[in-house]
């Protein structure tokens, strides 16, 4: 054992790594993108593999729901498997009218209402942002490939199901486009661990009109992300 989450052997990750919350959707992606794929972790299920994109050696890992859970992975990847770049795919909500379910957004930066980055800041605001590098990469596939993608700031809770709805008329008014429990504290752990980081979210929910993907929906609506991160991690 070399992490107490991770049970892969110390070569076993590639330097580039797509996270994504669901170990289902992890092994979804493994399956159907990847050549010569094997599984080279699972404890607790939550499942890597690593494989191959047009020739280039990457691996898929999951990281659960929220901070916490998202954390300790990219962490135990960051400090004993030496991985130097890693995009995020999931699922966020929306309060914003022009933002439509399926559609695509990179989390350019996260405010968040979560304590992890003020406890290890000392109490400061951390700035959380994306990798400029990345941003500019997949911004440029997506236009090549006639994906539209919205681009802007996130806010990362600790909160699924919100009593006080109000939040969402401030989120809409500070032009919040994407919300998500995980990107403000990986943002932080990247940089701590000169990681280069960026997390792109296909929206689940639309909180201002009451819709919500179904699940086999969260789960397969993300082809198109797949093939712009792998294309843009792999460049
Ligand atoms: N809120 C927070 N995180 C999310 C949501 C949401 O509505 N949808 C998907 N991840």
């Amino acid at each position: 054992m070399i992490t107490p989450h991770i049970n892969a052997r110390k070569n076993d990750f590639s330097e580039l790594v797509i996270m994504s919350g669901d170990p289902i959707r992890v092994r979804y992606i493994a399956e159907n993108f990847l050549d010569n794929c094997i599984e080279v972790t699972n404890i607790r299920y939550m499942l890597g593999f690593t494989g191959y994109y047009k020739g280039c050696r990457v691996s898929v890992m999951s990281h659960g729901m929220g901070i916490p859970s998202a954390a300790l992975y990219i962490e135990e990847l960051a400090q004993y498997y030496h991985v130097k770049k890693i995009i995020r795919l999931g699922t966020c909500g929306t309060v914003q009218k022009n933002i439509k379910l399926k559609d695509i957004i990179i989390a350019m930066g996260a405010c968040t209402d979560s304590s992890f980055n003020r406890n290890r800041f000392s109490n400061y605001d951390y700035s959380a942002i994306a990798d400029f590098d990345i941003i500019c990469n997949i911004n440029n596939f997506a236009q090549y490939m006639g994906i539209p993608l919205h681009i802007g700031n996130f806010f990362t809770t600790d909160i699924f199901y919100f009593k006080d709805r109000k939040i969402y008329n401030l989120l809409k008014k500070y032009n919040i486009l994407g919300i998500d429990m995980e990107t403000a504290g990986f943002y932080s752990i990247a940089a701590e661990f000169n990681i280069k980081a960026m997390s792109m979210c296909c929206v689940s929910d639309h909180l201002k009109f009451n819709e919500r993907l179904s699940s086999n929906d969260r789960l397969f609506s993300f082809n198109n992300m797949i093939k712009l991160s792998l294309d843009t991690i792999t460049l």
